[in-house]
């Protein structure tokens, strides 16, 4: 088994131009999966909220949904850097409520860090955790918990002036105190700038080659339905096999090919016996 990976080992990575690959999970299975295939890093994203509770958006997520998932998670990847991810509401009031429930994931959860959306409006929360002897992963660009100021689920930084703004929140992440950055559907000219910009690694979701990617397993395994983003390969469709699988098991059960023999529990004394027993309650 790989051995655990540390802030040490991500640092080396991004000084040896070596890739860092790492997804989304939600639950025990895909964590243990995700291990197994050797995974540098799982985030447990707010994105659970659309992928496996069934939302809208990630807004309703709340930090009891999150701490659940994530040590679920843990158990299933016990030997792998996990992040926790903060969801809506968690850090947005104070720089003390945000310390409070980092904590709750360190705590709760035995993750590895937390991560959180904003640049420099987020800034003095990055510092505080930071403070507190926690690490902490910045993310800009397309920010869905503020995507509703955003117009949507939109690419970010695709003219001057809004790249501008990105360039000035990723050295503030930084300058934070913030261990990595996640960059999220920004073009990849600009994500370049910024990996080469910055000390620390900054990883990609949407914004082309960098330090690492990060993929969201509902994308690249084909669960989640309700759209793709443009960014997104898929790697299998696992809505459409269990799909499939669940449509032959009812046509088993309905025309009798399921249960065969080969699926029951046999008796262990003789048939006389159990005709004698039945007779017993006749
Ligand atoms: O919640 C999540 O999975 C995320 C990704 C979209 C980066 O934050």
């Amino acid at each position: 088994m790989a051995k655990k990976k540390s802030v040490l080992d991500f640092a080396r990575m991004k000084k040896d131009h070596e890739q860092v690959a790492w997804i989304t999970a939600y639950d025990f299975p895909m964590a243990s999966f995700a291990e197994q295939a050797g995974m540098d890093m799982i985030l447990v994203g707010d994105s659970l909220g659309m992928v496996v509770l069934g939302y809208s958006s990630t807004i309703p997520v709340t930090m009891d949904d999150c701490i659940s998932h994530c040590q679920a998670v843990r158990r299933g990847a016990p030997n792998t850097w996990v992040i926790g991810d903060m969801p809506f509401m968690s850090y947005q009031k104070s720089d003390e409520e945000a310390v409070e429930n980092a904590g709750r994931f360190l705590k709760e959860a035995d993750m590895d860090c937390v991560k959180l959306e904003g640049g420099r409006r987020v800034a003095s929360r990055i510092r505080a955790i930071t403070n507190a002897g926690m690490l902490v992963m910045g993310h800009i660009g397309l920010t869905p918990q503020s995507s509703g100021q955003l117009g949507g689920f939109k690419a970010q930084g695709r003219d001057v002036s809004s790249a501008r703004e990105l360039i000035k929140d990723a050295l503030a992440v930084q300058e934070a105190g913030a261990y990595s950055l996640l960059l999220e559907a920004v073009p990849p000219e600009l994500t370049k700038f910024i990996q080469n910009k910055l000390d620390i690694p900054v990883y990609s979701i949407g914004a082309g080659p960098c330090d690492g990617q990060l993929l969201i397993c509902g994308d690249m395994l084909g669960l989640f339905q309700a759209f793709t983003p443009k960014f997104v390969k898929q790697y299998a469709n696992v809505a459409e096999i269990e799909t499939n699988a669940l449509k032959e098991y009812i046509n088993d059960v309905r025309t009798g090919k399921f249960p065969t023999d080969d699926h029951v529990y046999h008796i262990k004394d003789s048939i006389e016996d159990f005709q004698r027993l039945f007779g017993e309650f006749e």
